[in-house]
């Protein structure tokens, strides 16, 4: 397995462009199966996570083109099987995105029931509680979701709690469903919104995406589109971060600094002074230590439970104590451990990680956990003192572009080691 070698002190400095976004083009990629025409999505992000749901629609029978430019064309017209199996939906938890276009598409759906992952237990049962308020029939049987249904039929839905993949799969489900479907205490992710005007691309009548009531209006069918997916608010915090621990100056070009107010208030709060843009962001630290802060994290627009772990490894290097609350995930400090091995002082309470900053943390081999863990270890990395080593770094590669090249980029000494 590859590992990172990352060889800390530089400042980052220069600039460098972000991504599409993972969360946007994940449900997107699961939505062209309710078109009736060839769907074009373009900034596709080159991601681990990407080439497996494109795997997955493969294998169901869609054609898949891609050029050069990571611009994808899927056809569902070809579609032979409405089936995800157990050996991709297990590496992909994001997998179950296919259930409800399925289902009201064709009527039939058999997906493996996502596993829990390190982060935490991850249910799904407001997906299934939602397709079946649609009239959906749905078993669970040795391990895959069994789901048939004559159509759906559009339902009033409270969802218990905010959930974005859960608010995405029955958006998409009442697109075709019979009549009008209001999903209530809905995700307002501005990755929802960027499924939802894809939706609306492909002749969908939906209202409200972005607040917490979303109206949707059933059709008879979906035609194809050409959509273009936003950019990747995650990616962009984590690289401000990284600028900000190193004391650097980074410019980040092709993103959307409105998405991540919340991240940008506490990037201010470090020390961090930041000028933005439509589709940029400049950081610049002059050299100083950031100062700590504390985080409660929460749905959109609150601070998003994705950055808490590149904050916690700020923190740990930043002046003073912050205290860090992560209230969206019940196990999401599995950094901590890690960076504690570097000599963070981080003490955790329940699901709150108080840190006193150090001066300097210390070098060491490090295995990452998760997608954001992982990142929160390479930035920790990149202001140790000697040469850190970052292992099972396929965590890393489901949700970050090519890393070592960006952050070479910007002047980190970091190199991938085949392992
Ligand atoms: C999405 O996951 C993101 N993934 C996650 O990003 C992100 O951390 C999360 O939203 C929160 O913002 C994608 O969009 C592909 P949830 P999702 O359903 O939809 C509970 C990353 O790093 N819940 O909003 O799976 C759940 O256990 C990934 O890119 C239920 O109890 O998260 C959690 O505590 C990690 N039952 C809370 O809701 C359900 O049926 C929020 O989860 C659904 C969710």
């Amino acid at each position: 397995m590859d590992k990172l070698i990352i060889n800390g002190g530089p400042r980052l400095n220069g600039e460098i462009r972000i991504s599409g976004a993972k969360n946007a083009a994940l449900p997107i990629l699961a939505a062209t199966l309710l078109a009736d025409g060839p769907v074009t999505i373009s900034n596709v992000p080159h991601l681990h996570d990407i080439t497996t749901t494109m795997e997955l629609l493969g294998r169901m029978g869609l054609e898949l083109t891609i050029d050069e430019k990571m611009n994808v064309q899927v056809d569902s017209r070809t579609i032979r099987e409405f089936f995800a199996p157990y050996e991709l939906v297990r590496t992909m938890r994001a997998s179950i995105l296919v259930l409800g276009p399925l289902l009201t598409r064709f009527g039939r759906a058999d997906v493996a029931l996502p596993g829990g992952c390190a982060i935490g237990s991850r249910p799904v049962n407001l997906h299934l509680q939602g397709l079946a308020a649609m009239g959906a029939e749905l078993t669970v049987d040795g391990g895959y979701i069994r789901a048939t249904a004559k159509r759906l039929k559009g339902a009033d839905l409270m969802m218990d709690l905010v959930t974005v993949t859960g608010t995405e799969n029955l958006m998409m489900a009442a697109t075709m469903a019979k009549g009008v479907t209001v999903i209530r205490n809905a995700a307002r992710e501005p990755e929802v919104v960027d499924l939802a005007n894809c939706l609306i691309g492909m002749g969908a009548i939906i209202d409200g995406a972005g607040t917490d009531t979303i109206r949707i209006s059933g059709v008879e069918s979906l035609s194809g589109t050409h959509y273009e997916i936003l950019p990747d608010r995650i990616e962009t915090g984590t690289y401000l971060v990284a600028a900000t621990m190193t004391g650097g100056h980074v410019k980040l070009k092709s993103t959307k600094p409105e998405l991540l107010e919340a991240v940008l208030s506490k990037l201010h709060d470090a020390g961090a002074e930041i000028t933005t843009g439509d589709t940029w962001v400049e950081l610049e630290m002059n050299g100083k230590r950031p100062r700590a802060v504390s985080i409660h994290t929460s749905p959109y627009p609150g601070f998003p439970t994705d950055m808490q772990a590149q904050f916690t490894a700020l923190n740990c290097v930043a002046e003073g104590t912050g205290v860090i609350t992560e209230s969206v995930f019940e196990n999401r400090f599995m950094h901590v451990l890690e960076l504690q091995r570097m000599g963070a002082q981080i003490q955790i309470e329940g699901n709150t990680a108080i840190t006193t900053g150090v001066a300097k943390l210390k070098s060491a081999p490090l295995m990452a956990t998760d997608l954001r863990a992982s990142a929160s270890l390479v930035l920790a990395g990149l202001v140790a003192e000697g040469s850190t080593e970052v292992h099972r770094i396929y965590h890393i590669d489901r949700g970050y572009e090519t890393i070592e090249e960006k952050l070479s980029n910007l002047g980190a000494q970091i190199r991938r080691v085949p392992g």
